[in-house]
Order: structure tokens, then sequence, then C-alpha cells
């Protein structure tokens, strides 16, 4: 349905909806729900150059309208991605995908996306700069602009596929990161990984999760993502990618109206693994609702007038 076609960083998406990383595997275990290839695409489980087992149990913390988590970016590590993890994605999956990358030095994160460069199946290298949940990487590179600015311009140096930068809300000023990562010729941004939270069990007096604390997500976190994805939109000429505690088509409507040109759709995944599905169907139906003709042309529409 052509309505529903945005264009990321020059590839054409059927729609805007994109399970984020971390809640949707590498795809193919979601085939055995329904047809994947509805999607617009999917970001696949935060890859590293080596393999990494994460972090100790209990990882979840259950929450009010969400949860935490403290997974620690576990993966096989990038040569198993590309030898076993994608030609399962492929067999089951026509379109391009998007790889989602994290590191702990600059190197690793060149190592990486150089690796997932040259693999045909891969549309976009989705740098994850926010991951809360590991120590000397992932976020430390997400809340100073230089550090994210240093990132960029390694990455985009080495590769030849877009790069999306995923940026951290745990900041006091997200636009000034999202410019310096704009600055360095970064041709997207995703936004917002996790909120740093915790909790703690009133029986053992002591904090839920193991890593005592986590990344928080679910619809409470929706109106942050969206204020945030707002003020970045203000910000940058580069295509951003909203996330943040999406839950229906209304937040999608509401998320491209703020500025995305795209929506990532992740702890909803959890609760209810057809939820992209849903999503996907239910759009035309709101669209119809709020006299939408197509979806490209609502993007950033809040910020008219
Ligand atoms: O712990 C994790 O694997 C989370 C990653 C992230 O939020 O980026």
């Amino acid at each position: 349905m052509e309505r529903l076609n945005v264009s990321l960083c020059g590839i054409n998406l059927d729609n805007p909806v994109i399970p984020a990383s971390g809640t949707f595997g590498y795809g193919y275990e979601f085939a055995e729900l329904y047809d994947i290839n509805i999607l617009g695409t999917l970001s696949f489980k935060g890859t590293t150059k080596g393999p990494r087992f994460g972090n100790p149990t209990p990882r979840i913390a259950e929450c009010t309208s969400g949860m935490i988590n403290s997974v620690g970016l576990q993966n096989p590590g990038v040569d198993k991605v590309i030898s076993e993890e994608l030609p399962k994605l492929k067999k089951c999956f026509d379109k391009k995908v998007m790889a989602n990358v994290s590191g702990f030095s600059i190197d690793d994160y060149v190592y990486t996306c150089e690796r997932l460069d040259d693999i045909d199946e891969i549309g976009w290298l989705e740098v994850n700069i926010s991951c809360p949940n590991v120590h000397g990487g992932g976020m430390s590179f997400g809340t100073d602009p230089k550090a994210a600015a240093s990132v960029t311009k390694a990455v985009k140096s080495a590769v030849k596929k877009p790069v999306i930068i995923k940026l951290t809300p745990n900041v006091t000023d997200i636009v000034s990161i999202a410019k310096a990562c704009e600055d360095e010729g970064a041709d997207g941004l995703s936004l917002i990984n996790t909120m740093m939270g915790m909790r703690i069990n009133l029986k053992t007096k002591k904090p839920v999760i193991a890593n005592k604390m986590g990344g928080f997500s679910g619809p409470a976190i929706f109106p942050v993502a969206l204020r945030m994805v707002y003020q970045v939109y203000e910000a940058v000429n580069i295509p951003i990618i909203g996330m943040g505690g999406i839950a229906s088509a209304e937040d999608v409507v509401e998320m491209m109206l703020a500025g995305a040109t795209a929506c990532e759709i992740g702890a909803m995944n959890l609760v209810d693994p057809m939820i992209c599905k849903k999503i996907i169907e239910d759009l035309p139906e709101v669209m119809d609702k709020y006299g939408i003709k197509n979806l490209e042309s609502i993007i950033g529409g809040a910020h008219n007038g």
C-alpha cells in the first residue's frame, strides 16, 4: 500500500514500522509467527566484534507501563552473525535489513561495521553509542558530543552503507550530540535508547537486577522520546528513526508528526510478538480517521505553523 511508503536514507520502506534491535532477535525467530516481509525492515540484535555472554542474571525487572533490561549485549559476535544468523534470516526476509552494531572502542565499531558493510542484505548500519548496560563502551560514547563525533567520523570513513547513529536519552542535551554526529557525516539518527532506571526488591532489600541498574523502556517513556525527536528534528537535516515506548499506530503517527521518518518498536514486541503486524494493519484506518493521505507527507508536521 503506497500511502504507507517512506524513504530512509535513500532506501524505500513499504511502511515505517521497524522492530527495534534487541527485541526481535535476528528476525527469523518471528517468521514462525507471521510473514516478516510485511515489515518496513528490522534492526537485528546488537552485534559486537567478539561473542558476548551478557550480564549476570536477573537482567529484567518489570515496571508500571514498561520494563528494565540489563542484557549486556549478549550476542554471538560478528563472525557468527554473518555465517549463521544472516543466512537464516535470508531464507525468510527479502528486504534490506538494518545491522545494529555496538563496541567498546572506536576500533571495535569500525571493525564490526566494515565486516557488515560487505553484506548485500544489509541496508543500513545502526551504530549504537547508547547501550547503558556495559562498562567502557556503549553509552560512554553517546554522552559526550566529541566522543559521539569521533565514532561517527571513524565509521563513516570506513564504510559505504548509510550510517545511523543510535542516541541515548541519558544526557542533558541530546541536540548537541545529534548535531555532532550530523557534522561528522551521519546519514541518520535513531532515538531514543532506554533511560537508566532501577528497582529494589522489598523482600531482599537489594536491587532486582544483578547489575543494579538497567535501561527502562516501554510506553511510560513515549512522551520523553517524542519530546527528544521533536527537539532533534528542529536542529538537524538528516532522517530520524523515532523510538521509545511506541505501542500503536496512533503512536507511530504522533512520532512522525514530531519528526520521525520511520519508527522502531521495542519493548512492546516482548509484550505482544504480533504488535508490529498489528500496527502496520491498523495504520490505514488511523490515517483515514485523521485525514492523512500518505505518511511521508506528515513527517515533522507538528513543526509547521
Ligand atoms: O543490555 C543490552 O544489551 C542493551 C542494549 C541497548 O540498550 O542498547
